[in-house]
């Protein structure tokens, strides 16, 4: 696989990294992951959006301009044969020398990496027809979750968990009310009303959700922005979360509970199928 570091396409074998770089010592970097279908990039302009505003709310410069973000992008997709699969990149903001809480002087170059995943199959996965299982836990992350960090470890955490238990993945709850899900945007759908949690920096704002919303408003559907609990998910007709790598996924069970008829919901199936053609 080729690989984009630092203005360079390397072998991946050959794509090295400072130890004293800040991603790998604080955490110090953020991330776009953007989904490929038919060898076309999904979202480029949002993703790049919300790259600059993850940098701009760090105060991380040195980013690159669209026009070469775009080129990198097809490069790696054209080098690596990428037909359908994800680009994953990010951005740290490097370090000039030691191990220092402190950011490094103005002018130190942000590290650059990018590389694609072939996930053929994607568009097509059977978990859609099907339909997954939630488990809920507390949100224990940080609470500026609108910045999309590196800072996983949370997330990570929660998916083995709701592993360990059978289950798919893990919608966390704050206060009572759900904010996301560990790597997604999450949905329930009520007398054919889709809710879902307003942007705040309590979730990321997610491109697919934001594409969503417009495509279900342009398909006259009715939509709600608020904080629902897990009980009123438990009880709604349909419920379903989003995010670049799985478009809309329908959930099933939250918390050992069927949602609805316990089968993926037909506001879901919709959706997914006009995500899926409007996007490409
Ligand atoms: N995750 N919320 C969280 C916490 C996420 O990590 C993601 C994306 C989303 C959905 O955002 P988008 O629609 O822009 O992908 C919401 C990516 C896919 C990941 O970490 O792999």
């Amino acid at each position: 696989r080729t690989v984009y570091l630092n203005g360079e396409y390397l072998p991946e074998e050959e794509a090295k990294i400072s130890v004293f770089d800040r991603g790998f010592v604080m955490g110090d970097a953020v991330y776009e992951v953007t989904s490929v279908l038919g060898g076309q990039i999904l979202e480029f302009e949002g993703h790049m959006a919300r790259l600059q505003r993850s940098m701009d709310a760090l105060e991380m410069t040195g980013n690159l301009s669209r026009d070469e973000w775009l080129e990198i992008h097809r490069e790696l997709v054209a080098r690596n044969g990428i037909d359908e699969g994800l680009i994953y990149l990010q951005v740290s903001r490097g370090n000039a020398g030691d191990r220092d809480f402190h950011y490094p002087p103005a002018g130190t170059p942000p590290t650059i990496v990018l590389y694609t995943q072939a996930k053929p199959g994607l568009a097509d996965d059977p978990k859609a027809q099907k339909g997954i299982k939630v488990v809920s836990m507390p949100d224990l992350r940080w609470h500026r979750r609108d910045i999309k960090t590196v800072q996983l470890l949370y997330p990570s955490m929660a998916k083995m968990a709701a592993e360990k238990a059978g289950k798919d993945d893990a919608w966390f709850v704050e206060d009572g009310f759900v904010t996301e899900g560990s790597s997604n945007n999450t949905y329930i759908v009520k007398g054919g009303k889709i809710i879902t949690r307003q942007l705040s920096h309590d979730i990321l704002h997610g491109i697919t959700r934001a594409s969503l919303l417009k495509y279900a408003a342009e398909s006259q559907m009715e939509i709600e922005e608020r904080p629902y609990t897990i009980e009123e998910a438990q009880q709604a007709d349909e419920a379903f979360y989003t995010s670049a790598s799985a478009f809309v996924m329908p959930v099933v069970e939250v918390d050992g509970v069927a949602v609805g008829s316990g089968k993926p919901g037909p506001v879901a199936l919709r959706l997914r199928e006009i995500y899926l053609d409007e996007s490409r």
